[in-house]
């Protein structure tokens, strides 16, 4: 969905006046997949937006299969609604799709990020992120993120009204900063929290340069950020401290020849982490709040599984640990579920650096190929009965390459570990300890950009007494 806004602005504009290739023309004997193409340029965009863009899908895979071609928001496209089809885009024949984001998003976020990037650069960078979010590295962030969670719980107690997903986003975003700065000072702590959600605002507004618009402040914000970064690197750098960070594993990380990364690398994939570690996480939690409240069974099961935990620690006199968050069987199946349904990243994007065949049919080269997360997530033959929630689904392993919320391949998300680790903190903190009632009875889907419960999920927390 993410992507939806994201191309509106930039690609139609990009291939309405410049790309007048004619997609049509098919120079080999292989055949395009099936599909219409709507009306030149504007192709199906507006049957898209006319309706819940997941039907939109959904009506296209019901009659034409798992692969079809249509034409979205000025560019010709191939979307993939098949696990193996999935597994040959993103895994097997990786090389021949690369990234691809406008370039009004890259500028924000900035372009040397990693996961606008494929070859050498991105497997050097890679490396790196991989590497500080690895289990043996976010292991030791637990007991810093169970305080985080801890006192983003305490703020909201007393029975308030709380936007539950803005409030998440404060703990995914302390969570973020903690695993790629470790201890930050906090007053550069403030300085990138403000800075950062203007950016942040600023990424799914029309890009323009006029003064005043969202998109432009954004993109003096993000020029402060890479100050304020640069400032924090320099500092980093003098002191040559041994932490274990990102922000460590970029500044000592050398190449072939002994190259270090720039200060403006650096700041791109730091600024990169954030934002792909910020909204996906919190989106994700505010659906767990929803189905566990929706639930009370379930809610019993994974209160009972985290008590014995709670109180094996002495009513909390004692941390929690990293085996005990590896324990919870039943609150990690929540998450899994919750990761299934909400299928919050629904679709991604890449681009086919070549014409590409695939069972018969023709990629042409330049074309956008999307695998449908959501589709496969949602097939009744992988998982019957798909919107349904149970998390007992998760007693049996998914088929392969049909349960893929973190993505797949060589742009896998490296962040899943730190996030499946600080929603199992959070959860543990907040059905131990306190107990929780929505605003809005009714429920609806809102894209902000990643599908949450209307509004955010206004709520109100009460301590519990035990
Ligand atoms: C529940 C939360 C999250 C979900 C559902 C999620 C999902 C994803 C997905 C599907 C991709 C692949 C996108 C593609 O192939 O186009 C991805 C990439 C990425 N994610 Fe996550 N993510 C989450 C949390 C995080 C966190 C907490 C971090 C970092 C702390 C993070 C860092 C990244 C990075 C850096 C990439 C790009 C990797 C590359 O291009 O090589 N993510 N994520
Ligand atoms: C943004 O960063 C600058 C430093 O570059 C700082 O002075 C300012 O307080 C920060 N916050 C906002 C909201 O601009
Ligand atoms: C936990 O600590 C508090 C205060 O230090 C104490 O009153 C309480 O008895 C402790 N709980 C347990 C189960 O040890």
């Amino acid at each position: 969905m993410i992507y939806i806004i994201l191309f509106i602005s930039t690609f139609l504009s990009y291939h309405f006046f410049i790309k007048r290739q004619t997609w049509w023309s098919n120079p080999s004997k292989t055949k395009l997949p099936p599909g219409s193409m709507g009306w030149p340029y504007i192709g199906e965009t507006l049957q898209l937006y006319s309706q819940n863009p997941n039907s939109f899908f959904d009506s296209k895979q019901k009659r034409y299969g798992e692969i079809f071609k249509t034409h979205i928001l000025g560019c010709p496209s191939v979307m993939l609604a098949g696990p193996e089809a999935a597994r040959f885009v993103l895994v097997s024949q990786a090389h021949l799709f690369k990234p691809t984001y406008p370039k009004s998003k890259e500028r924000l976020i900035g372009p040397s990020a990693l996961f606008f990037h494929q070859g050498e650069y991105h497997t050097r960078l890679r490396k790196l992120v991989q590497a500080s979010l690895a289990p043996d590295a976010v292991r030791s962030l637990v007991p810093d993120i169970g305080a985080l969670a801890e006192s983003v719980l305490d703020s909201w107690a007393g029975g308030r009204v709380v936007n539950t997903y803005q409030e998440m986003k404060k703990f995914s975003f302390d969570v973020g900063t903690l695993a790629i700065f470790g201890r930050l000072e906090s007053c550069y702590k403030e300085e990138l929290k403000k800075n950062y959600s203007i950016v942040n605002e600023g990424y799914n507004s029309f890009p323009t340069k006029i003064p005043g618009t969202l998109y432009y402040k954004a993109v003096k914000a993000r020029k402060r950020l890479g100050e304020i970064l640069s400032e924090i690197i320099s500092k980093r750098r003098e002191k040559r401290m041994e932490t274990n960070d990102l922000l460590d594993s970029l500044i000592n990380s050398k190449g072939d020849q002994g190259e270090l990364l720039s200060d403006d690398r650096i700041a791109d994939n730091i600024i990169g982490v954030l934002f792909a570690a910020q909204d996906t996480t919190a989106s994700v939690l505010t659906w767990i709040l929803k189905y566990l409240h929706d639930d009370s069974k379930l809610r019993d099961a994974v209160r009972a599984e985290n008590m014995v935990i709670y109180e094996a620690n002495k009513e909390g006199n004692r941390s929690l640990t990293w085996v005990q968050t590896k324990s919870m069987q039943v609150t990690y199946k929540v998450i899994m579920e919750a990761l299934r349904v909400a299928s919050i990243i629904s679709f991604t994007f890449r681009e086919a650096v070549a014409d590409v065949e695939y069972k018969g049919y023709l990629i042409p080269k330049g074309w956008k190929v999307m695998p449908l997360f959501r589709n496969i997530h949602h097939n009744p033959e992988f998982f019957p009965d798909p919107l349904n929630f149970d998390p007992s689904r998760f007693e049996v392993s998914p088929k392969p390459n049909t349960f893929m919320p973190f993505g797949s391949g060589v742009h896998s998300c490296p962040g899943n570990e730190l996030a499946k680790l600080e929603i199992l903190i959070l959860v543990h903190h907040l059905v131990t300890k306190y107990r929780w009632e929505l605003m809005e009875s009714q429920s609806g889907i809102e894209y902000g950009p990643f599908p949450i419960p209307k509004s955010g999920l206004p709520a109100r927390f009460w301590k519990q007494t035990l």
